[in-house]
């Protein structure tokens, strides 16, 4: 008796905490999804359609293992923000299959969606390392899928823009390249210029390094492809084909030498913004941002937008995302991942609003609010 007692409590509590609502962000706080799990979407990001919002991310699962990709990308669905559903896993990696790129243990970071009107198809990009092959790859990976919860099927996996030269390339970019084998990126700064070095010369032919990445679908509908490029010294922006399954060959590079990770490009009031951090691997440094009037530049560099204690490791944080406020076309929210290497599935999700001083975005510490 006193069994069965527990037992209906124990139900009782299981569906309380069900039907529970939450009605603001808890940044750093394990996060509940429907199932009372802790989100697995890490690196993720957002695509709205219709009333819904849908996170795509990383799955991580326990251990240092569960950095590289054990499962796939998973997806939630939310209408508040708030309260996410577990929609599974919307691209999964491939068990056995050694020739697939997508195969399991591989690194698969940062998946983004976007909504491709002319083929009605949503198109997911993430940064694609091979298997066992650290982070020399620096390819990025294309999945597709009618379903915006998935399952998405993969493409192709590639290295950007092959045989073309950015629209800012210079002149010295066309001498041989200086790079020794023996100079490696590790993060931080460099020994010298990567300019003198010609890592962009480099890589012409070949195809140039793409890691942490983002997506942007201007107003215009055009899809640009956001990435930390030769050996993450340098950002790029591509515009993608009309399909957004690949590049169309126009490309730019930003803030040469800089070593900004993590991208997260945003539009208000007819000026583009980024949100970056440095570049130190799994740990967290100050964050970067910069502003200018069009996507192909001049981008301004700005000051870390983190303000106030531990703005100079960015709350714990690593960019993500930025996503706009429902139904304020002027509020952002910032997404940013507190990492957790050791054990990658306890990884929280730094969600706080973006707020502006003139043109800097400005975020500030809160432990708990709402939109
Ligand atoms: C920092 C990047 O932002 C992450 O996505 C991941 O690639 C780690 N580096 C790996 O060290």
């Amino acid at each position: 008796m006193k069994r069965i007692l527990l037992g209906v409590i124990g139900l009782l509590c299981l569906c309380v905490a069900c039907l529970r609502k939450d009605l603001s962000f808890k940044p750093g706080e394990v996060w509940p999804d429907d199932k009372g799990v802790h989100i697995n979407a890490h690196g993720g990001g957002i695509l709205r359609v219709g009333d819904t919002y849908y996170w795509f991310g990383e799955h991580k699962t326990e251990g240092s293992a569960g950095n590289l990709a054990q499962v796939g990308v998973h997806c939630y669905s939310s209408k508040d923000l708030y309260n996410w559903k577990d929609e599974g896993i919307a691209l999964s990696v491939v068990p056995d299959d050694t020739t697939s790129h997508i195969v399991k243990g591989c690194v698969l970071e940062r998946p983004k969606v976007i909504y491709n009107k002319k083929n009605d198809q949503y198109v997911m990009w993430f940064h694609l390392e091979p298997r066992g092959a650290g982070y020399s790859g620096a390819l990025s990976g294309v999945a597709v899928s009618k379903n915006v919860a998935g399952p998405y099927s993969f493409v192709n996996a590639f290295r950007p823009n092959a045989g073309f030269w950015p629209v800012n390339v210079q002149e010295l970019h066309k001498q041989p390249c200086t790079f020794s084998a023996d100079l490696r990126f590790s993060g931080g700064e460099l020994p010298a210029h990567p300019d003198s070095l010609n890592l962009l010369g480099r890589d012409q032919i070949s195809g140039q390094m793409a890691r942490d990445m983002n997506l942007f679908v201007d107003d215009d509908g055009i899809a640009y492809h956001i990435y930390s490029s030769e050996e993450n010294s340098t950002l790029h922006i591509s515009q993608l084909t009309d399909d957004y399954t690949s590049y169309s060959g126009k490309y730019a590079r930003f803030f040469p030498g800089r070593f900004m990770e993590a991208p997260a490009l945003f539009k208000q009031k007819g000026k583009y913004y980024l949100i970056m951090s440095g570049c130190t691997g799994w740990a967290p440094n100050a964050g970067r941002s910069a502003v200018a009037s069009s996507i192909w530049g001049p981008w301004k560099e700005l000051e870390n937008p983190f303000r106030g204690e531990n703005s100079e490791v960015s709350f714990y944080s690593q960019s993500t995302y930025v996503l706009p406020v429902p139904g304020h076309a002027d509020r952002f929210i910032y997404m940013g991942d507190r990492w957790t290497p050791e054990n990658a599935i306890d990884g929280r999700y730094i969600w706080l609003p973006i707020r502006f001083e003139g043109e800097q975005p400005v975020i500030e510490w809160r432990s708990e609010w709402s939109y």
